[in-house]
């Protein structure tokens, strides 16, 4: 059942390229996404006032990741919003506000509650959910499945990627029909998501070299993970990988905002990632990198191959991965961090696939 791996989860991880391709090729033809179970219109997405994400745990993750992305293609204002806050904060909902609801399971309660929340108050729902037939799926306007097959693993990995897939293709998607991307950049994102599954299998062929750095880490008392902008989605969900997993304490951080009070947690034996995939924020995350080094810390850096000398400068070890258009480097960059909390809870002994206190699907507020 776990195909010769010692996990579910590394199985799971092993499995992305795959799920991915199973997501994204049958919504791909003649060189167009092709979105029919959306049914949204051109005026749909002109008269969007707003797009409202709303999922929890690494589901808003994605969410994190998709504003950045459907912000800068689609020029409308994003806001991702925990289920359990949106519950009870509310929230701005006009006949014009678009929903969209991220869940593997598509039975998180918080989150089911919240859809049926933005539907009272009227807006229109769509879904991106792993579980078919489940009820946020059935409850749904409209629903996009992610091919992944069945989770076992508490720790999601593969519908992760997959949920992120899904959004590129809703945000190139939308983008064309508002009209708010170029046929070039259109078709360069296009293209090199279609590239991912490759690249991933890259990353995968090489997780060793992953294996290597938890060995030399897993016993740090904390860990922090910074970076900007997209990076600083990736860095979430690192965080919360490692955690739940290997039980060591760490924190995500937008790595501008450390100096503003978590730079006094940063000492000797401290390890900071550092995300520095994002080519045009590079120099900036380099930065907040030095500092952190300065007061101790060591610093295990990520970033794309062309970039990873100019890192080494500063971070004592790097991974590098290959070249993407950065728009796409939440896909790329997640892996070889699910991949680091899973060797250092393995070299912790943890009881990966059930980590204490948690459940697969949350169904209690
Ligand atoms: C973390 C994890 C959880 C889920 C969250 C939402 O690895 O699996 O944080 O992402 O409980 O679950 P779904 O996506 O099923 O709504």
């Amino acid at each position: 059942e776990k195909g010769g791996y010692e996990h579910f989860m590394i199985k799971e991880i092993m499995e992305q390229p795959e799920a991915i391709r199973k997501t994204i090729s049958p919504r791909i033809r003649n060189g167009e996404v092709v979105l029919d179970d959306l049914k949204l219109s051109a005026r749909d997405l002109e008269e969007m006032d707003r797009l409202y994400i709303i999922a929890c745990g690494s589901s808003y993750h994605v969410g994190m990741a998709a504003k950045y992305v459907m912000e800068k293609l689609l020029r409308k204002p994003v806001e991702v919003t925990l289920a359990s806050e949106f519950r009870y904060c509310e929230p701005i909902v006009t006949p014009n506000t678009l929903a969209l609801v991220i869940s593997q399971s598509g039975e998180t309660i918080d989150t089911l509650a919240a859809m049926r929340e933005a539907r009272r108050l009227g807006a229109r729902v769509i879904s991106i959910v792993n579980v078919v037939g489940s009820t946020i799926a059935r409850e749904s306007d409209g629903v996009l499945y992610t091919w992944a097959g069945p989770e076992i693993a508490v720790a999601t990995t593969k519908a992760y990627s997959t949920q992120l897939a899904v959004v590129y293709l809703i945000a190139l998607y939308a983008a064309r029909l508002l009209g708010t991307i170029t046929a070039q950049e259109y078709d360069a994102i296009l293209a090199e998501l279609q590239r991912v599954p490759d690249k991933l299998e890259q990353i995968l062929n090489h997780k060793e070299d992953i294996q290597y750095f938890a060995t030399l880490y897993f016993n740090r008392h904390s860990m922090f993970f910074i970076g900007r902008n997209l990076d600083y989605a990736v860095g979430l969900e690192g965080s919360l990988k490692l955690k739940e997993i290997s039980y060591i304490h760490s924190e995500a951080y937008a790595a501008g905002e450390l100096k503003h009070g978590t730079i006094s947690l940063i000492e000797p034996g401290t390890l900071v990632v550092a995300l520095a995939g994002y080519t045009p924020l590079f120099e900036k995350t380099v930065s907040n990198a030095v500092e952190v080094k300065s007061r101790g810390a060591d610093v295990l850096g990520l970033t794309t191959q062309a970039m990873a000398t100019a890192l080494k400068g500063t971070a004592d070890h790097v991974i590098a991965i290959p070249e993407t258009h950065p728009i796409l480097l939440p896909s790329l960059e997640v892996v070889p961090m699910q991949l680091f909390a899973y060797y250092t809870a393995l070299q912790r002994g943890c009881d990966i696939d059930k980590p204490r206190n948690l459940a697969k699907s949350v169904t209690v507020e």
